[in-house]
């Protein structure tokens, strides 16, 4: 009798995804952030929020709202940890493979939810740029 596979049955999930599942880290809303940016995967249909604090061209703060699953928790939680501290250049610079390496690794089926993670800091990074273009071109008083 052929043994029948449920995606949960599949699902290999790490230690560190787990951890970050259980007590994730940076969830909420900001208060003023610099940019906010939300970002959908066509796939699975979920959603995520990330704001970012920007000053002088460094992140000093990141935050997520998943409306997604475990492993979209687990890469928000990494993602926005990894950007901390760090310039927007340096963030931007930030692959799907080093957001995955971080968590020791995620399941196939499951690495959609870290591109989710991955694009919407993308997003945001873009949303702060094109507002710094058009900050410039306000003219001066
Ligand atoms: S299944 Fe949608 S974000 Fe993971």
């Amino acid at each position: 009798m052929p043994v029948e596979y449920t995606e949960r049955s599949l699902l290999k999930y790490t230690q560190q995804v787990i951890e970050l599942f259980r007590n994730p880290k940076n969830v909420g809303e900001m208060e003023n952030p610099t940019v906010t940016a939300t970002e959908g995967d066509a796939q699975c249909g979920d959603m995520m929020q990330m704001s970012l604090k920007i000053e002088n061209d460094k992140i000093v703060d990141a935050k997520f709202l998943s409306f997604g699953c475990a492993a979209n928790i687990a890469t928000g939680s990494i993602v926005t940890e990894l950007v901390k501290g760090k310039t927007v250049d340096e963030a931007e610079k930030l692959s799907i493979k080093e957001i995955s390496s971080a968590l020791g690794g995620l399941p196939a089926l499951k690495m959609h939810c870290a591109v989710l993670a991955y694009k919407t800091l993308k997003k945001a990074i873009q949303e702060y740029r094109q507002k710094n273009v058009e900050g410039e071109k306000q003219p001066h008083t």
